[in-house]
């Protein structure tokens, strides 16, 4: 049975997600919800994409509750805004659909509020600001060396296109929260990290991590060069979201499937490397 996969937003990235996700075989995308005032409201995905139609139609985030109603999507996919899901977590929660949120620049508050409706609702929720698989490795990376480099400084530093709105990324920030938590469990001792954005041109996503003490330094980098590795990302989230409820973050997605390995098969579930990579798992 195939999983069906709501979508919120259609700009930049959602519009590559989608095309990814109409690809993918046990893969439904029954509607893709745009803002109230949208032009593309109302129109066929795959017009918006500029192909064929495709018989599923965009809708107006004011029909929603509806939508949701007529489409039941098992999990949305949230590429909008931060204030999409501000506006709609309690009706999204409330109806039973599961959440990968890939906006960023949410408050503390609204992450909170995140956690409660999850709860309150028995929803799984997965918050994603970092939702590539290589940025996940750049963060365990980091963390070893957090936990072999305290006495190093650390500096993140990322790039994204100009029109990018929040800054620090999501990203940077999360990689920071766990270079500081590492350094506090084994050494004890509290760190704040500057991070540095640059907003140009139209840089996809660049987050490096350069680690430096008095006589030699690291760097870590990891750099997406195409959107579709958040649309990887966000379907390894969907299919691990519609089995697990409560509320995790990306990394956690990622250990409790690809970094669980000790062999070539996960400690979690049982399947093997390659077949997890690529995600053919059954939702039924
Ligand atoms: N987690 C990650 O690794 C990752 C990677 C890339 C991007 N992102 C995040 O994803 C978000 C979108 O990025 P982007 O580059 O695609 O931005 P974008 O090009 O500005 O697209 C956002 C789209 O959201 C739509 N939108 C606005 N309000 C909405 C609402 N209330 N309901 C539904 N849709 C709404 C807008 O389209 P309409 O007005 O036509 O509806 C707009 O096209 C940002 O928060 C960005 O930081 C995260």
């Amino acid at each position: 049975m195939n999983m069906r996969i709501a979508l919120a937003g259609l700009g930049t990235t959602g519009a590559q997600v989608a095309e990814f996700l109409l690809e993918q075989a046990g893969i439904s995308l029954v509607t893709a919800v745009v803002s109230k005032n949208s032009e593309k409201a109302g129109k066929d995905i795959g017009e918006i994409l500029g192909g064929k139609s495709l018989g599923i139609t965009a809708i107006g985030s004011e029909n929603l509750s509806e939508a949701i109603r007529h489409y039941r999507p098992q999990v949305l996919i949230d590429f909008a805004n931060p204030a999409f899901m501000r506006e709609h977590i309690g009706l999204l929660a409330q109806a039973g659909v599961n959440l990968v949120i890939a906006t960023t620049g949410h408050s503390t508050a609204e992450v909170e509020r995140i956690k409660y409706y999850t709860q309150r609702h028995h929803i799984g929720t997965v918050l994603a600001p970092n939702i590539t698989y290589g940025v996940n490795v750049l963060m365990e990376l980091c963390k070893i060396a957090a936990r072999l480099m305290g006495d190093y400084d650390f500096e993140i530093i990322e790039s994204h296109h100009r029109h990018k709105k929040d800054a620090p990324s999501g990203t940077a920030s999360r990689i920071a929260e766990k270079i500081a938590e590492t350094i506090k469990a084994t050494n004890d001792r509290m760190r704040e990290f500057d991070i540095h954005s640059i907003r140009a041109g139209g840089i996809v996503g660049d987050h490096k991590v350069v680690i430096c003490g008095p006589y030699d330094k690291i760097e870590l980098r990891h750099e997406a060069f195409s959107r579709r590795a958040f649309a990887q990302g966000a379907l390894w989230a969907a299919e691990f979201v519609a089995k697990h409820h409560g509320f995790h973050y990306m990394e956690d997605v990622f250990a409790k499937t690809l970094f669980g390995y000790k062999t070539d098969t996960c400690a979690h579930c049982g399947i093997s490397l390659p077949e997890q990579r690529n995600m053919s798992l059954d939702y039924n």
